[in-house]
């Protein structure tokens, strides 16, 4: 992989693939890619494929598009649509919570492999301590944003638990910081997972510094909790 700068345009030309990725800049390519692009020779052979990075939906494009149809304009051997991948920052967390903020950990579907139904967005913010009302109110400002910005991606909803770090550290499930009496009841099951490796890592430590391992014992515990919900709702969800 080379960065735009590092690339003589007449080297491609001995290549079998060539991908060429930008970030999305004001629904363009950077000027450097352009620039790359405008002076790529013709390019005989040489299949191609385009990506970029985006953050936020807009009327005004994105860069793998833009890059993609220019190329094929010039008759370029174009081998897959172009492909978008969004990028998600934490930034918003991190202005409200600033050094209160100790992790984000996203499990559940998300963290299976693709091809997995996604449902939910289930996440864990681990706080160094506890929130206050105007933290509160701007958490909630946050996800209705995220719902709103994001509809594909928020799916059936963000299912996300603000924990105290020193409960995170326990086994006890630990309480909910910005919804009072909410406690994640499937506190040994995440643990398992996320400890399993079934985790995005979007801030913080490695999760095994965070979460216990669960037990056997705590584990059997959980999956017949489980087993008897599902059998209590049964005849409300079928699928089951
Ligand atoms: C000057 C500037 C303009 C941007 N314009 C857009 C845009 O029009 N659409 C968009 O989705 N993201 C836009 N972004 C966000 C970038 O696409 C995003 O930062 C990039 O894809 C990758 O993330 P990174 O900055 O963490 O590398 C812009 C970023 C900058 C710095």
């Amino acid at each position: 992989m080379l960065r735009v700068g590092e690339v003589n345009p007449a080297d491609p030309k001995a290549f079998d693939l060539l991908i060429l990725g930008s970030p999305t800049h004001g629904g363009f390519p950077t000027s450097d890619m352009d620039g790359l692009r405008k002076a790529l020779p013709a390019l005989e052979g040489v299949n191609i494929a385009v990506l970029d990075t985006w953050t936020k939906t807009t009327i005004f494009g994105y860069a793998a598009s833009r890059i993609a149809r220019s190329l094929e304009r010039k008759g370029r051997n174009l081998v897959a649509p172009p492909e978008g991948f969004l990028v998600l920052g934490i930034h918003g967390l991190q202005a409200v919570l600033r050094e209160k903020l100790y992790g984000v950990y996203l499990y559940g579907a998300w963290a299976f492999p693709e091809g997995t139904a996604r449902g939910d967005v289930d996440f864990h913010v681990i706080l160094r301590g506890p929130l206050n009302d105007a933290e509160k109110s701007a958490l909630s400002g946050l996800h209705a944003t995220l719902a709103q910005e994001h509809p594909s991606l928020v799916g059936e909803g963000l299912d996300g638990y603000y924990i105290l770090l020193d409960e995170a550290h326990g086994q006890t499930p630990p309480r909910h910081q910005l919804l009072e009496g909410a406690v994640d009841s499937s506190w040994a099951l995440h643990r398992a997972h996320i400890r399993a490796g079934r985790c995005i890592v979007l801030y913080g430590p490695d999760p095994r510094e965070v979460y216990l391992a669960a037990s056997w014992a705590e584990l059997a515990t959980a999956l017949q909790g489980e087993l008897d919900y599902v059998e209590e709702h049964l005849a409300d969800y079928p699928a089951y």
